[in-house]
């Protein structure tokens, strides 16, 4: 039986997922979409086939032709969300971050622990792009020794008009907060920002953060949200014995008028078109088989925890220690 998937939110990631399901996913079908502007919504519904439009979420959970919900509407609408999804018993995919603070994200953690089964998938679908998860495995496999150092880089070609200094972190830089406790095994223990040279203007748009991870690693992450050039991640993982780095996400290389060079996308749907597909059917799968590949409730509040240090080291111009719970059964 194809698994019906009902979108809350159709602006530019609800879209894109909208789409994707319709089109590129084996084993599920787009049952419903729902979003505060109806219009939207039916906008999306009738470029994906001329599916159900709901005006809000609750809605949607409800219709009995959903079996699955991605959450695709702004950060601060998640928890309520998720949680509605919980109490129907309906697997969820949130779209990162899981929740707009720790404290809620931690309320999903122990709404699905009571529950005694994991149905929250978050989108970090960093860990499906076949350039990491190639990094990630030849990490593992010994190439280049134990982990010391991991380079990241996350420039935006521009941030909406609403985005703010904790959004930067919050919103931009927690893949990479992601990224680097899966990519290495190891928990963030603290963590420092800088801001140099913004003269304390209120909307930081240029972060530097050092991560101190478990295991003794340690993490720089370069934030850039209105880079103005295009759409840029890179990722360099250095060990004892050499380096993993992410290739240029462009496969081909123009050489002309005496310069070489590659096309940055605009945004992060061209990047990791491949990711966001792999994710969905990965996701899919895991509703089928009950065994999750993706980033789990528990890495969700990680991160969210992580984020939320990170804002209080900006604020408090000093390094802002992280100290996770013991990980509950559910989540080992
Ligand atoms: N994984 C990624 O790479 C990635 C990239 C961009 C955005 N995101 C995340 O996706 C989410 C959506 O971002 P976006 O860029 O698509 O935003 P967007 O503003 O383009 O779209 C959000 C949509 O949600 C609707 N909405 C608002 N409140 C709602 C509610 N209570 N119920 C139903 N619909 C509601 C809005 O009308 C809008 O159409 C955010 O949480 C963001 O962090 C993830």
């Amino acid at each position: 039986m194809s698994i019906g998937i009902g979108v809350i939110g159709a602006g530019v990631m609800g879209g894109d997922h909208a789409r994707t399901i319709a089109t590129a996913v084996g084993g599920a079908h787009l049952a419903a979409i729902a979003d505060a502007d109806q219009a939207r919504a039916a906008a999306v519904a009738s470029a994906c086939g001329g599916v159900a439009v709901h005006g809000d979420g609750a809605t949607l959970i409800a219709d009995p032709a959903v079996d699955a919900v991605l959450v695709a509407s702004p950060d601060a609408t998640h928890a309520e969300l998720v949680l509605a999804c919980l109490a129907a018993g309906k697997p969820v995919l949130c779209e990162k971050p899981l929740a707009a603070t720790a404290a809620e994200a931690e309320a999903i953690l122990q709404a699905e622990t009571q529950g005694g089964r994991r149905r929250v998938q978050v989108g970090f679908m960093r860990r499906f792009d076949p350039a990491y998860a190639a990094m990630r495995a030849r990490f593992a496999a010994g190439e280049i020794g134990a982990a010391v150092l991991l380079h990241c880089l996350h420039h935006n070609a521009s941030a909406p008009p609403w985005f703010d200094s904790a959004m930067v972190i919050s919103n931009a830089a927690v893949h990479e907060i992601d990224v680097a406790r899966w990519l290495l095994g190891q928990e963030v223990t603290s963590v420092s920002v800088f801001a140099p040279g913004d003269g304390g203007a209120a909307m930081r748009d240029r972060l530097l953060l050092v991560l101190r991870m478990s295991g003794g690693a340690v993490v720089d992450v370069g934030v850039f949200v209105n880079a103005g050039y295009g759409y840029d991640v890179r990722a360099e993982l250095v060990g004892e014995r050499g380096t993993l780095t992410r290739a240029p996400a462009d496969p081909v290389v123009l050489r002309a008028g005496g310069r070489q060079g590659g096309d940055f996308a605009p945004d992060w749907r061209a990047h990791f078109a491949a990711a966001y597909q792999l994710q969905l059917q990965a996701w899919v799968r895991a509703i089928r088989t009950g065994e999750q590949t993706g980033a789990s409730a528990w890495d969700g509040y990680a991160a969210n925890l992580v984020a939320a240090a990170g804002i209080r080291a900006l604020h408090a111009n000093r390094p802002e220690p992280v100290t996770l719970p013991p990980r509950p059964a559910l989540y080992r």
